[in-house]
């Protein structure tokens, strides 16, 4: 997190070629904004609703696979793991991180793919049939997910902004601090705390508004749209990052990021808070514990192998994370080392790191500075693209299951309400509302969701029942140690780690903010999502009894 008050600056200036920016940003903005109000009018007054509908599915097993990476590889990999390594001892990050993967990413991926695809439904109705009060689980995932989803768009729109600044790089990014006034002030505007909002910024809400347009005209595009999507959005990042990796691996200076990367800081690892930290990292960076998993796998026939394709989303997004860091950390062992100062140093910018130390590194580059910013920022927006619209998925989906709505219908409002929900973090408060609600709603209701998700499969479905279940089709078995991970070890470490870090949270509130706002934002955000989970499971559709009852007789006939 920035020093609060070391990045007060001065007036901010709005960036380069401003009149290029404004032309293409209105243009965008208009065109899109028109395709938006048909929309709603068609939805407002012509659609009428419709009896259950046959529920859409992937064209085929990789089709599905590439959508489940392409939500799992995104801005986590890029942004959020540099920041959140470097907050938790740097090297000492990566041991609890694959601990955190084995013990919990993996399984619940494996759990949340079982319930979509054995039920059929979102995260509401997979966990509902369980039994009924676990509804309230279901909807408090999906909830966290359009929380998220509020944030993790403005950090694309930040990117947006970030595109069209890249004409001169080599100015704003030519020493640390003036990258940093260039984040902080020129594109964040930001202000001396949580409750300083100033105004709403315009080239924020702008990046913010392309956004949202982008993901929600491919959400209505349906699953063939998004497939043909996914073909250009996973694998072109792939490529780019491979690019940064081998300009990153040539640059001198890059050993003394990978050694900061790669060694394992030992003492640390006594810290609960920084084992809640790896398990949050790795629920965020697999997308599980948000129903996103269940609901993109609820668009597979029956009969689909089931832990094979976990383990390869999994180990694919590991790996990627993996080389990600490698890139990351050796362009920031160059800087380190081009600008005489340590590791330890450079890596304290919190959400900014990627957008404040990254550029700055690339602008000390020989050559070819342009090209390498924009293909890092590029990469950025792709990688992030489909994490965004699978999180709109898991809202819009659960909406469409509940409430029957149509794709359009369902997507549009969800679409319309995040957006409006986001305009806080247009404002110059933006960031630090940012900051509190990823780490409250990371740290403390993924890991709860994690921890029933774990209990209702092991205890109440039964995990013999979901193992036989998952093994019909499976092309690599899952058994005891599966039934072990999430009966005991998985349930157990999370609970723990929660409590420990919970205690220690009250007695020193996260990065110093004033407590009335980790009170508000924090604890209001996680109050308000109970609050509009424990309503959404009390009403009664006619379709949740339906799909309920339709899910329930087949997981009683499995067992
Ligand atoms: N996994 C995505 C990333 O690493 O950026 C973020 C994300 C997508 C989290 C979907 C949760 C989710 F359901």
């Amino acid at each position: 997190m920035p020093n609060k008050k070391a990045v007060r600056f001065s007036p901010a200036s709005i960036g380069v070629s401003p009149f290029l920016n404004s032309v293409v940003l209105y243009a965008a903005v208009w065109y899109m904004s028109h395709s938006l109000f048909n929309q709603l009018l068609i939805m407002l007054y012509l659609e009428q609703g419709s009896d259950m509908r046959e529920r859409e599915h992937w064209k085929n097993r990789s089709i599905f696979i590439m959508a489940a990476i392409g939500s799992a590889i995104g801005l986590g990999n890029m942004w959020r793991f540099p920041y959140i390594a470097a907050q938790n001892g740097g090297g000492a990050f990566l041991v609890p991180y694959f601990v955190a993967l084995i013990t919990a990413g993996i399984p619940l991926m494996i759990i949340e793919y079982g319930l979509g695809i054995r039920t059929q439904g979102s995260a509401n109705i997979a966990l509902g049939a369980i039994k009924k009060p676990l509804r309230f689980i279901g909807w408090f995932a999906i909830l966290s997910a359009f929380t998220i989803n509020i944030y993790y768009c403005m950090v694309l729109g930040w990117t947006w902004n970030f595109l069209f600044d890249m004409g001169d790089l080599h100015q704003w990014a030519a020493t640390a601090a003036s990258s940093k006034k260039h984040f902080f002030n020129d594109i964040l505007h930001i202000s001396g705390g949580p409750w300083e909002f100033r105004k709403i910024h315009w080239q924020l809400f702008s990046g913010l508004f392309i956004t949202w347009l982008v993901i929600w005209a491919i959400i209505k595009s349906g699953l063939s749209g998004i497939g043909k999507i996914l073909l250009f959005t996973v694998p072109f990042p792939v490529i780019l990052v491979l690019i940064l990796l081998v300009r990153g691996l040539t640059l001198d200076g890059a050993s003394t990021g990978l050694n900061y990367y790669l060694s394992p800081n030992w003492p640390q690892l006594s810290n609960s808070k920084v084992w809640l930290a790896a398990y949050g990292q790795v629920f965020f960076s697999l997308s599980v514990g948000f129903g996103t998993m269940i609901t993109y796998s609820s668009f597979m026939p029956r009969d689909t192998e089931l832990p094979n394709s976990a383990a390869i989303t999994s180990f694919s997004n590991c790996c990627f994370s993996f080389l990600a860091g490698l890139a990351i950390f050796s362009v920031l062992g160059y800087f380190a080392v081009a600008s005489n100062t340590t590791m330890q140093e450079i890596t304290q910018g919190g959400p900014g790191l990627a957008f404040v130390v990254y550029p700055a590194a690339l602008a000390k580059l020989p050559i070819w500075i342009k090209f390498f910013g924009l293909l890092f920022f590029i990469t950025l927006l792709l990688l992030g693209i489909d994490s965004a619209f699978s999180l709109l998925e898991t809202v819009s989906a659960a909406l469409s299951d509940k409430f029957d709505f149509t794709r359009a219908k369902s997507s549009t409002i969800v679409a319309v309400i995040s957006f409006i929900m986001g305009l806080p973090f247009a404002t110059s408060a933006g960031l630090y509302w940012l900051d509190i609600i990823d780490h409250f709603v990371m740290s403390y209701a993924i890991t709860f969701v994690a921890i029933i998700q774990c209990i209702a499969v092991g205890w109440i479905l039964g995990a013999k029942t979901f193992t036989t279940e998952v093994n019909k089709n499976a092309e690599i078995k899952i058994g005891p140690i599966f039934t072990f991970m999430i009966k005991f070890l998985t349930p157990g470490i999370l609970t723990y780690t929660m409590i420990t870090s919970l205690i220690e949270e009250i007695k020193t509130p996260y990065e110093g903010y004033p407590l009335n706002s980790i009170l508000a934002i924090g604890i209001g955000t996680l109050s308000l999502i109970a609050l509009f989970s424990l309503i959404l499971s009390c009403v009664n559709t006619k379709n949740d009894e339906e799909r309920e009852a339709e899910v329930n007789k087949i997981l009683m006939e499995a067992g």
